[in-house]
């Protein structure tokens, strides 16, 4: 067999994976690398990311609600307890099942997986050193190597004391004090986690306030959700020191503006400021692909400086989200292959995975105001939605954000059980370039709390009739 490729692909997360997905099915030879350890395909999010932050959070919700909600469903369990070693073994079996999953769609697609790390050594050219060492020769190669956790420079993170969201992925026992850096979606996410498992939590955040790239009434009517859940909150404050003793580290805090130190004890910390491109070894300087001055491999439609180098997904600008790497890798090999590979990344939704969810898609009220857009509002609170009721999750709203003149839909912030699935509507709604009212005389099933976006939507032109 020749070691020639029309495709190489360097990182088999969702990028790299569904791109090679993709150049399967559109008949070109196609070869995968990936070097993580004990040859799991998948990725950061496969693998240490988003799904077995989800196996955890839906765990997690389940325990808290049979502690919390249950006797008033009338419901009574007997004592309820935690068998964290059963919680961490389901989540590592979803993780198991869905990266043998991949394993699966790379060899139904004919797919060459090569283990270990790929390097690219010349133009055309990429050598695999590790368990399956080789020299492959490409027409066109992907990097999609995706990301790994910014460090925060005098905090180490030893995945013991002090860990990145992987290490926050299996503590053994439930931390009494978890202290988590950052208050953005890992630092949410995996905070909630370990609160509805016992522990207390602090999230120490530099700006001041959550989530801070989301809409500002978002950010604020969610923290006091939190807060209310018992997640305590230090905004506009930095961490300026870590001394690790021997069962505890004791950070020094500070005011992000200057001022006075505290000192405050944690049982385990969560650095979570945020990821950064993953590139290391992967030889971009021995033929000249151009990166930006935060690491990030410069791109034009996915097409790096150099001829027949491309690059997708974490490693490129843009959000960081696997939905997102996995359009990319879909676009990026559909150009290659003579096609219209196309990505609208304005139409990109975020999904925070909490209780209850968050999820956004387009502009902010703060991006549109900057921008100069005229737009109307309409917003909808799930307290007047019947199946909130009904189920006694009242907490949160619809809002809907669309252009003052043409009523275009220009962005969705949902706060809200279910927020994840319901954003799709607007997602699509968006795509389309449809309008508020579109969704207002769509018909929505009863009851649903899908009935909550089109109450939103109704009130774009002020005729919301629920509420
Ligand atoms: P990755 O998934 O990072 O994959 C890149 C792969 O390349 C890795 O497996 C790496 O080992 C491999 N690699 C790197 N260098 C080389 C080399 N030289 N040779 C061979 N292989 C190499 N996103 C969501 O959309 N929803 C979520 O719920 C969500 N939850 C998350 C939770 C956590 C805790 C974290 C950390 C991330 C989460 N994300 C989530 C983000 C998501 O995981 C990433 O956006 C996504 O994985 C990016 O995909 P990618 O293919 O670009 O890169
Ligand atoms: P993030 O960018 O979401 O949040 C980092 C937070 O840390 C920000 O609020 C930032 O202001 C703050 N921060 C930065 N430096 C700080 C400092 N020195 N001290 C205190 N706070 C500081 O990054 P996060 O949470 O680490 O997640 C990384 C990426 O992973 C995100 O970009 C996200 O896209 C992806 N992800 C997505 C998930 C989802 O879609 N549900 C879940 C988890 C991660």
């Amino acid at each position: 067999m020749t070691n020639s490729y029309d495709v190489v692909i360097i990182g088999a997360g969702p990028g790299g994976y569904n791109a090679a997905i993709r150049a399967g099915q559109l008949g070109l030879k196609v070869a995968i690398i990936e070097k993580r350890d004990a040859k799991k395909l998948g990725g950061t999010c496969l693998n240490v990311g988003c799904i077995p932050s989800k196996a955890l959070l839906h765990a997690s919700e389940l325990y808290e609600t049979a502690e919390k909600n249950f006797e008033g469903l009338g419901i009574n369990t007997g004592k309820l307890s935690l068998d964290l070693d059963q919680m961490l073994k389901q989540k590592d079996d979803a993780v198991d099942g869905l990266t043998k999953g991949v394993a699966f769609l790379m060899k139904k697609n004919k797919v060459e997986t090569f283990f270990g790390a790929g390097e690219i050594i010349a133009p055309g050219k990429v050598r695999v050193t590790g368990d399956t060492p080789a020299e492959l020769q490409a027409k066109n190669i992907i990097i999609a190597t995706g990301s790994e956790v910014t460090p925060l420079p005098g905090v180490e993170i030893d995945e013991t004391q002090i860990v990145s969201s992987t290490g926050a992925l299996s503590f053994p026992s439930v931390p009494k004090h978890l202290v988590v850096i950052g208050a953005g979606v890992i630092g949410l996410e995996l905070g909630s986690v370990w609160r509805r498992l016992g522990a207390k939590v602090t999230v120490i955040e530099f700006l001041d306030r959550v989530l801070p790239t989301m809409d500002a009434e978002v950010s604020k009517q969610f923290q006091r959700m939190l807060k209310k859940q018992g997640v305590i909150f230090k905004l506009s404050s930095k961490v300026t020191g870590a001394e690790k003793l021997k069962t505890k580290v004791k950070l020094t805090v500070e005011p992000a503006a200057g001022g006075s130190a505290e000192a405050i004890d944690a049982d385990a910390v969560l650095v979570a400021i945020g990821r950064r491109p993953h590139t290391d070894g992967l030889g971009l300087a021995n033929v000249g692909v151009e990166t930006d001055k935060r690491g990030f491999i410069v791109t034009d439609h996915f097409k790096t400086n150099v001829p027949g180098v491309w690059a997708l997904g974490d490693c490129i600008t843009g959000p960081m989200l696997a939905h997102k790497a996995e359009d990319d890798g879909t676009a990026c090999v559909e150009l290659i292959a003579g096609k219209a590979g196309h990505v609208n990344y304005d139409t990109v939704p975020s999904v925070v995975y909490t209780w209850p969810e968050v999820a956004c898609v387009g502009k902010t009220e703060e991006q549109l105001k900057e921008a100069g857009i005229a737009y109307k509002t309409g917003k909808f609170p799930f307290a007047a939605n019947s199946r909130a009721k009904t189920n006694h999750e009242t907490d949160g709203f619809v809002k809907i954000l669309a252009d003052a003149e043409t009523d275009r839909v220009l962005g969705c912030h949902i706060v809200g059980v279910g927020a994840g699935e319901l954003i799709a509507e607007a997602v699509s709604v968006m795509e389309f370039g449809g309008s508020s009212e579109d969704i207002a005389r769509t018909c929505h099933a009863h009851p649903t709390r899908s009935e909550a976006v089109r109450q939103a939507a109704m009130g774009v032109e002020g005729w919301t009739m629920q509420a």
